[in-house]
């Protein structure tokens, strides 16, 4: 059972003079109970994907089905279900952490003050009950947007970079608390982070996007194996290639005069690929390595 799939999911960004494509056909399936962790370095789509499903945002194509409901008609029953919470502090910043948490379960409708005094108790915000939420440390800004999350009981959490900036301690602390919130309560947790080892330790299938797209998903042991197969070709070529499209390319990177083609299998790839560079210029050298997961996402978050 899927707790969303996405189904050739498209958005344009439309302004008066100008057009972006922030995600071009996303094929994706999440499924329950468990944490799934969008990997991709900053501009990718995360935040834009993570909210197309959190209904904040339509698409402008394709469809997107979070609970079994459809995200643009069934907009109410899913956001009874879900909850949201991001990286970037979005609270009121002159009300208090009580008061904050008071608000936004009375914006759910709900008003039970034993459910504020709950989450207050299991984020550890006791000691800072009374302090406006501009006045809290980034650590408990954050734990008190990652508590807001919890004030509708939600089956399903979106955290839109929940450790962004925070110190590593602190951040190590958080991924633990959304870890046992995760077992605990068993419910589906969606996560987008940059952090290559955040998505390690917290998720149980990972999906890199890059540029709008979906690159590679899975868990991290089938990650593993289907990254470490792929090579990365470095050619130094004494000319300006221009971009080209090549089978079996997963990802070029330029630096100055070196081209670095990730790819399938090296063995099988060299030779086109020096053929085509060749064209454009005298070749000087050529290396081959093979990549690992760290590799590939330090690659992709540049
Ligand atoms: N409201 C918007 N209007 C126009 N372009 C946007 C808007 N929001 C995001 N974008 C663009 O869409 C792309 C994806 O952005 P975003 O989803 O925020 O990526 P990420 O969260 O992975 O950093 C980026 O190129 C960004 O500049
Ligand atoms: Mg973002």
């Amino acid at each position: 059972m899927h707790s969303i799939v996405c189904e050739d999911v498209w958005m344009v960004y439309r302004s008066m003079f100008s057009e972006k494509v922030a995600l071009s056909g996303v094929d994706l399936k999440i499924p329950k109970n468990k944490i799934f962790g969008l990997l991709g370095p900053n501009g990718a789509g995360k935040t834009t994907l993570i909210s197309l499903m959190a209904t904040l945002l339509r698409q402008t194509k394709g469809r997107i089905e979070v609970l079994g409901y459809d995200a643009i008609k069934d907009l109410k029953e899913i956001r009874k279900r879900i909850n949201i919470a991001s990286g970037n502090p979005n609270l009121i910043w002159s009300l208090t952490v009580y008061e904050n948490l008071r608000y936004y379960s009375l914006l759910y409708g709900l008003n039970d003050r034993k459910v504020v005094e709950q989450l207050i108790k299991e984020f550890e915000l006791e000691e800072f009950r009374n302090v406006e939420f501009n006045r809290l440390s980034t650590g408990n800004k954050q734990k008190l947007i990652l508590a807001r999350a919890f004030v509708n009981d939600p089956e399903l959490v979106f955290l839109d970079e929940p450790t962004k900036g925070l110190d590593p301690p602190v951040a190590k602390r958080l991924r633990e608390k959304i870890q046992s919130l995760q077992k605990d309560l068993g419910i589906t947790v969606v996560l987008t982070t940059h952090y290559m080892s955040e998505a390690e330790m917290l998720c149980d299938r990972i999906a890199f996007i890059n540029r709008g797209k979906i690159v590679a998903e899975g868990t991290k042991e089938e990650l593993k194996r289907m990254l470490k197969m792929r090579d990365k070709i470095t050619i130094e070529v004494d000319a300006k290639v221009p971009e080209m499209k090549l089978d079996g390319v997963f990802m070029v990177e330029r630096d100055g005069n070196l081209l670095s083609f990730y790819v399938d299998s090296a063995e099988s790839r060299l030779w086109d690929l020096a053929k085509e560079v060749a064209k454009f210029g005298r070749i000087k050298n050529i290396s081959v390595k093979e990549v690992d997961l760290e590799d590939v996402f330090n690659e992709l978050a540049k």
